[in-house]
Parts: C-alpha cells; structure tokens; sequence
C-alpha cells in the first residue's frame, strides 16, 4: 500500500466536525499520562500489537501526539484513537475506530484533529504511511498517492510467529 500525502495548510474545519459529534454525546480529546494504559490496551485489544505499539509511543511526545474519542453517554468508553508521530515524524496514523462506531464521523474528526495539531506544531505536509483506505483520504482531506512508496517505512518489520 502507498504512502498519502496532505496539503495541512488547505484543511477542513476541525470544529463543525467536532461539534457535529458532540450531538451524538461523543467528544475528541487529547489523552493525558494518566490514561495512557488504558489507551494504550484498547488499541492492542481492538487493533493488534503494533498499533499499541505506535500508541504508546506518542504519549512520549510533547505535546502527546495522540487523540481519542469518547462516548460520554457510556461512561466515558474509547471509541477511537488517532497518532501522528508515531513512527517517523511527519507521518498520520495509526487510526482506528470500533466497528460499532463507524460511520458517525468519527473516524474524521480524529483525523482533523491530528492533521490540525500537526500544522500547529510547524508542519506544512502530512503523509499517511502505508494507507489502507486510499479513497477515505481522498474523500476526507484530499489526500494524494505518492508514487513509488510501497514498500515504505514499514517494510521488514518483525512480527509475531
Ligand atoms: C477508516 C476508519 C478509521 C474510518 O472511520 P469512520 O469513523 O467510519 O469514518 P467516518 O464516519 O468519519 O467516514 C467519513 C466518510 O468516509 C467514508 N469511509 C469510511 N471508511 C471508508 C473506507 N474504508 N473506504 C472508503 N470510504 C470510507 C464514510 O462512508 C464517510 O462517507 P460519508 O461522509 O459520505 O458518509 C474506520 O473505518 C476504521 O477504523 N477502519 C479500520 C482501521 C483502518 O483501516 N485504519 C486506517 C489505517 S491507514
């Protein structure tokens, strides 16, 4: 899969996002320490060991480069993550939402709140490594295939056997 890459100086808005899922009863915050296990243990459990991995990571980061999303109206549960960071600077990702929350705009709004955050902090261009959902990115933020970029970054990582 191919590396994507964002223009972060022409995004859309974060807030009509954001707000748009505060109806819903679900906001997007940025983790603190405190909750970094527990982050970090919802990704491993719904999205594998690397992923986690990545996650944990970016609580190291300053500011911590990670955001979530919660459901207020059931106790607070994570219903998604986003990084940004994670691996190499410059890079969005990993991403991910629980299947029973997608399609609300979650998945979005943590997408603009990790791109926002990254212009930022200095920015002028996001990639997506090795991006699953090619044409989600297109759609959300005008993303574009770099050409020649797979295997990228992520070639030759250990995995468990
Ligand atoms: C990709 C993902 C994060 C999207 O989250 P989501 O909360 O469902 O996304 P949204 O509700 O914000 O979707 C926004 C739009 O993109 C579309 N979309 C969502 N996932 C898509 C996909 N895989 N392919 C194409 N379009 C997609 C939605 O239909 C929606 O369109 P609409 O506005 O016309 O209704 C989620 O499907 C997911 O967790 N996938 C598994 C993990 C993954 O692949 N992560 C990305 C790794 S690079």
């Amino acid at each position: 899969m191919s590396d994507l890459l964002v223009k972060l100086y022409a995004l859309p808005a974060l807030e009509p996002a954001v707000e748009e899922l505060k109806k819903k009863g679900i906001e997007v915050k940025r983790p603190i320490g405190p909750e970094k296990l527990l982050v970090v243990e919802w990704v491993r459990e719904k999205f594998g060991i690397h992923w986690a991995s990545e996650t944990d990571m970016c609580f190291s980061n300053k500011p911590i480069s990670v955001f979530v999303a919660i459901d207020t109206l059931k106790e607070n549960r994570i219903v998604g993550f986003a990084c940004y960071d994670a691996t190499v600077r410059g890079f969005f990702g990993p991403t991910g939402v629980d299947p029973s929350y997608r399609g609300l705009g979650v998945g979005t709004a943590l997408l603009l709140a990790c791109l926002h955050d990254m212009y930022n902090v200095g920015y002028a261009y996001a990639i997506i490594g090795d991006a699953g959902p090619v044409e989600y990115y297109k759609k959300t933020v005008n993303a574009i295939e770099i050409p020649d970029s797979s295997p990228g970054i992520y070639r030759n990582m250990i995995r468990k056997v």
